[in-house]
């Protein structure tokens, strides 16, 4: 066996005169994170050998000794026996390096044709892919729980606000399927971005293409991608693919990061509205009566670190002249954060959201508090023939006077309120009430707790699985 490449570590050693230093080393190196790529890596090395073998540059022996090579390589990582070199640099090195000590002359020929920019890329989609397809799936059972317990409250009513302020009656189910909707968008949003993920980047080699008659279509079929790269230049700087999951991604957060904040105020003993299973929250070391949501916290918290990776990765590349440059091996750890942020965040969420219970009673009272239908007697003056701008107006007057005597609408006598307008009858104290008020909004898209009903159904009709 030919040990040359055992010998100098680097691949392009020969080229150099010095060896650069061990902080060089440790500075220049990424094979500490990027070999969380050597499956992909492996599989995108395995598609190449098989195209170089159809297209007459490799021969079959040799492609066998790959193929055998790699499924030990493979089985050696899963058992955490492989010995990664920072010597070595990165995944890709590594990973050749093994192939070579294990086979021989047919390693060194798997790099033909091929360059780590176009490797790197097509690693970095690969596994991307599958992330996407893991973080829908986990996206999807947050929805199904949501739902859920929005179809077992879809007449729990509670105060609905804008400004902070009690605005209107809404049901608890209906203010879920909020949340269930901005989901349905993160899913169309990462579905939609994994097209662009899902691109050929190998053949591009180093960056201008290769002078073997590779066939890239075959590599893309073998991959499972839904296209080449069309211009090889491109095919190895371009990282607006993970920049856009990024983004994706941060969108996500940003939707976790409002419903955490509604938990963690629905569950303060001032509001009261719910409580979270205490495995999700913790207790203080001074404070006994203490019990903190640290987990919506530390997800609303978790939100800065997403949206700082997409502004991170968007300042990586701004600038970068053609084609590959180094600056995109920082490319990685912010990636890899997101993923692993997202896919934690939304697994702990699924369950969480299943366990929230809720205070019926509280949010109730809260609702009929805050003149919460007072729309309500205006919209019954206007069916009465008053134009609504008179009906706002004397309902505000009603409102007022309630407020000083420090009643709610509905305990005003039917001669107090006649004060306000005579076309008020006896059959006002219907729509005054709190049912009354959600139920007459059943359309599409309304608080009603049979429209929130049929919706929490649909939800979970298209995502539960069967
Ligand atoms: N580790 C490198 C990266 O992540 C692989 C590509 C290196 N290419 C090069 N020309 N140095 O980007």
């Amino acid at each position: 066996m030919n040990n040359q490449f055992e010998k100098k570590a680097e691949a392009w050693s020969a080229r150099f005169s010095e060896p650069v230093s061990e902080l060089v080393k440790r500075y220049t190196a990424s094979v500490d994170f990027d070999k969380r790529l050597a499956f992909s890596d492996i599989e995108g090395s395995l598609a190449h050998a098989d195209m170089l073998a159809a297209v007459g540059i490799l021969k079959d022996s040799d492609l066998q000794a790959i193929q055998q090579g790699m499924a030990q390589i493979r089985a050696e990582i899963e058992d955490g026996r492989f010995e990664w070199k920072l010597d070595l640099e990165d995944v890709h090195l590594n990973i050749e390096a093994r192939l070579t000590a294990l086979i021989g002359d047919a390693g060194k020929r798997l790099h033909t044709a091929r360059s780590r920019n176009d490797q790197v890329a097509t690693d970095i989609r690969l596994w991307l892919r599958g992330e996407i397809d893991r973080i829908v799936a986990l996206l999807r059972e947050l929805q199904v729980a949501l739902a859920s317990v929005a179809a077992r409250h879809a007449g729990t009513i509670m105060p609905g606000f804008t400004h902070l302020q009690v605005a209107q009656p809404v049901t608890f189910g209906h203010h879920l399927l909020a949340y269930v909707e901005m989901f349905a968008r993160d899913v169309e949003r990462l579905l939609d971005a994994r097209k662009r993920v899902n691109r050929l980047p190998l053949g591009a080699a180093a960056l201008a293409g290769s002078s073997y008659p590779v066939d890239r279509e075959r590599v893309a079929r073998t991959l499972g991608f839904e296209g080449v790269a069309q211009n090889s230049l491109d095919a190895v700087s371009d990282r607006d693919f993970a920049i856009e999951f990024c983004a994706a991604a941060s969108l996500v957060m940003i939707h976790i990061s409002r419903l955490s904040e509604e938990l963690i105020l629905w569950m303060s003993p001032r509001v009261g509205f719910i409580d979270l299973p205490d495995r999700f929250c913790t207790g203080s070391s001074i404070m006994p009566q203490k019990k903190n949501p640290d987990v919506p916290e530390l997800a609303r918290g978790k939100t800065g670190r997403v949206t700082g990776h997409l502004s991170g990765l968007l300042m990586l590349m701004k600038g970068q002249p053609l084609a590959y440059n180094k600056d995109n091996q920082e490319d990685k750890e912010p990636l890899f954060d997101t993923v692993d942020t997202l896919v934690d965040t939304l697994t702990i969420f699924a369950d969480m959201v299943t366990g929230i219970q809720v205070r019926e009673a509280r949010m109730l009272q809260a609702a009929a508090e805050g003149f919460s239908t007072a729309t309500d007697l205006a919209d019954y003056l206007v069916k009465k023939g008053l134009p609504f701008r008179d009906a706002h107006e004397a309902v505000a007057h009603a409102v007022r006077k309630a407020a000083d005597a420090g009643k709610d609408l509905a305990d005003l006598a039917l001669t107090e309120l006649q004060a306000f307008s005579k076309l008020i009858g006896d059959d006002v104290y219907e729509v005054l009430k709190l049912e009354g008020s959600v139920a007459a909004r059943a359309h599409l898209g309304g608080t009603a707790p049979v429209q929130v009903a049929r919706q929490a159904q649909a939800v979970l009709d298209r995502l539960k699985p069967v």
